[in-house]
Formats: C-alpha cells, structure tokens, sequence
C-alpha cells in the first residue's frame, strides 16, 4: 500500500516528468561526520522516467502505481517535497500526488529522487511560485543527495555529497540496456558495506575521473564503455553476488561495457547504438540472470512539466 486513498478536490492539475540515473563514474571517498561519504560522480540522466500528475487536495497524499516497494505515507520523497517546498515559500496547501512509476524502487537508478523533483517543480508550477532553479535546487539539496540532479538532468560532475553539480559537454548519445534486479538494495547499506570492505583490505578504486571526462568529450561510446567504473560495485555484489553473472550475460551479449548503476542492483549495459542495444536486451531477457531488462537513451532532461499536462 502506497499510502492513504487519495482525496483530490477538482480544479487544476500538473503533470510533470522526471528521469532517472545512471553513474557513468562513482568514486567514493571517506565517510564524513555527517553520516555521508565525499563522492566525485558522473551522473547521466536517461529516458526512463517516472510520471506525476500534482493537484490540489484536502490532504497531501502520494498514490503510486504499481504500489511495490514504494515507501508509503509520511516517507514518500514525493510528499516530503510537496510539503517542504510550501512551507519555505510560504505558499501552496495539500496536494494529491500520483506517480506512474517506472524507474525500478530501491535499483540504484534515483527514483525517489526523481519523484521529490517532480513534486517540487510539479507544486512550483500549480501554486504560480516565483521560484528560480537555483531556490529549487537548495531545497533539493536538503531532501537528499541525489536530487538536484534529477532537477537538471543531462550528464554532469557531481561532488560533495553528489549534489554539487556543474554540467558536462558531450555529444554523445548513450543506449543502455537496464538489468532489473529481483530484490533491492538499502543505498545505506551498500554505502557500509563498503566501509566494511575499505576497513578489512582495500578493494581496487576507480581511476581519476579524467578519463571518463575526456571519453564524454569524444563522445565515442566504446571509449566511454572502458571509463565506466564505480566504487560501490564491490560492495554491492558483496551483498547480492548473482550481479557478477549478470554483468558477464550483458558483455557476452555484445554490450560495450557495464557497470553497476550507483548503489545497485540495477546493472547498466553500454551498446555501440539503439540497434545492438535491442539485441543484447532480447539476449539478456533470455539468460535468467535477471527480472526484467529495459533499454533506455541519454542523457535525458530534468524534472520537466509536460506540456500536455495542462491546468484544468
Ligand atoms: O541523500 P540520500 O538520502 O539519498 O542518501 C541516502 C543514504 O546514502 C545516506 O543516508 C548515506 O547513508 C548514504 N550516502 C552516503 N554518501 C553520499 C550519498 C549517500 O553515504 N554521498
């Protein structure tokens, strides 16, 4: 259950569209007093995306279709967004929150993170708040890590906590096959999981993020295919050790390269086109090495209200 019925009253609505993400590059550094680990990422948005229809309502309620997994009630980023969004600029009142959810919960790909973006330019949008971005972005900042680059979208630098962004130039278009996993992964876990990994012996790091940044400039996909690299991936097949497999279905499949999406499961394939990226999705499908296979393009844009959406 995703959370209570929700009530709207009639009147406007606002629909709006957020992607999800796939790291190309994750370094991770120490954890810090906050409770946080210093990153340096790349972050590259796709087309897989969820779908929000914002409108008025007695009570702020999120309803999400299909319900698994989804964290219900008072913990859903959605509604958490919607509420601090009004409360810092003092305008707004309850809204009724649907999300069409597509990106796969608890994978690795931000979608909660992409669904608190919607809310936030979803609400902005229903309440006619004067807001730039960069206000947007500040309370994205607050509501978690992976936020603010699910307002901007693109491919770009991500440091501090990830939520430091600076845009990052390629022409490349990338075509991804997606392997879902059955189960998720806690990104907190995975995080200590790491920190368990790191106090025992030094699992490998990734190198400077130099090579990544100069493969995106090239827009050469196999190029960017052999920069792929993520410090969490040892961690997370510590935790579900069958990734192995399925990284190894992919490659055999034909995929350039992969590596597994942020704090996993979800394991991203890197195809030379939109054509081989359909072969290896059809291969992979078949291989029993994962639940569900998706491709998907980028880089995708941000947090967006469709045009389609309109008010009435
Ligand atoms: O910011 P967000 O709520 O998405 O982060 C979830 C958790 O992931 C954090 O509480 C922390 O345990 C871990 N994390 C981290 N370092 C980061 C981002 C997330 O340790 N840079």
């Amino acid at each position: 259950m995703a959370g209570p019925a929700v009530t709207p009253t009639a009147g406007p609505s606002v629909r709006v569209r957020a992607p999800a993400k796939v790291n190309l590059y994750l370094a991770v550094g120490d954890l810090r007093d906050d409770g946080y680990h210093d990153l340096v990422t790349v972050f590259h948005a796709v087309d897989l995306a969820d779908e929000l229809t914002v409108r008025p309502a007695r009570r702020t309620a999120v309803r999400t279709s299909p319900p698994d997994g989804v964290p219900p009630g008072a913990k859903n980023l959605a509604g958490v967004a919607a509420r601090m969004l009004a409360t810092r600029a003092r305008a707004g009142g309850p809204v009724a929150i649907d999300i069409d959810k597509q990106i796969p919960v608890a994978g690795g790909m931000a979608g909660g993170s992409a669904d608190a973006a919607a809310a936030l330019v979803g609400c902005a949008a229903l309440w006619d708040l004067d807001l730039g971005r960069r206000e947007l972005t500040d309370i994205a900042r607050e509501i978690g890590a992976d936020v603010p680059f699910a307002l901007a979208g693109g491919t770009a630098l991500g440091t501090g906590r990830g939520d430091l962004l600076s845009p990052v130039m390629t022409r490349a278009r990338l075509h991804w096959v997606l392997a879902i996993s059955d189960h998720g992964l806690s990104t907190p876990a995975v995080f200590g999981e790491l920190d368990r990994l790191r106090a025992q012996g030094s699992p490998p790091r990734v190198k400077p993020v130099d090579t990544m940044l100069a493969a995106l400039t090239s827009g050469e996909p196999a190029k960017i295919a052999a920069a792929l690299g993520n410090d969490l991936q040892a961690a997370a097949i510590s935790l579900a050790p069958e990734l192995r497999r399925t990284l190894r279905a992919g490659e055999q499949a034909g995929a350039l390269g992969g590596v597994v999406s942020g704090s996993g499961p979800t394991v991203a394939l890197l195809c030379a086109d939109a054509e081989s990226a359909g072969s290896v999705a059809a291969e992979l499908a078949g291989s029993g090495t994962c639940r569900s296979v998706r491709v998907a393009a980028g880089p995708a844009p941000g947090a967006r209200v469709l045009p389609t959406g309109g008010r009435g």
